[in-house]
């Protein structure tokens, strides 16, 4: 998983520590809604779900279809580092529903999902608002109005 630091998932967020961000919301979301889970499966899941170990903003034929294909990958290199239960195979597998084949089957699948799609959009947000506060401090010093003045 150490390797997951060098690599961005969304915005500025590595994979790291969006994987990290989706576990501790996968926790919250079970335990604010009182809803019985496997703990050890959930967070399992929920650290692995992104385990695909490349940056796919470097273009590569190998991850051309990255949305589609990398939970598969995910799969494939956490069962190659890890012994897996049913329940983290499936949300690993399942975790980019609607997209892909694989259906969530399981109550941690379900929500893994939904953390996965929270963190997401929220890491998409505020990287383009960084990137938007950037441009436009840029643009004011390139325009002569110099905040730094
Ligand atoms: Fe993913
Ligand atoms: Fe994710």
């Amino acid at each position: 998983m150490k390797l997951e630091k060098s690599f961005i998932q969304h915005g500025q967020t590595s994979v790291y520590a969006h994987s990290f961000m989706v576990a501790s919301l996968c926790l919250y979301i079970a335990e604010s809604l009182d809803i019985a889970v496997d703990e050890r499966s959930l967070v399992r899941g929920a650290l692995l779900h992104d385990y695909f170990l490349y940056d796919w903003h470097i273009p590569d034929k190998s991850h051309r279809f990255h949305g589609f294909t990398h939970p598969g990958r995910a799969l494939k290199n956490a069962c190659r580092d890890f012994s897996l239960n049913e329940t983290e195979k499936n949300m690993i597998a399942s975790h980019m529903f609607p997209l892909g084949i694989s259906l969530p089957m399981y109550r941690e699948s379900i929500i893994l999902c939904i953390a996965d799609k929270i963190c997401a959009s929220k890491e998409t947000l505020s990287g383009l608002t960084s990137a938007c506060f950037k441009i436009s401090l840029v643009s004011r010093i390139y325009s002569g109005n110099n905040v730094f003045k």
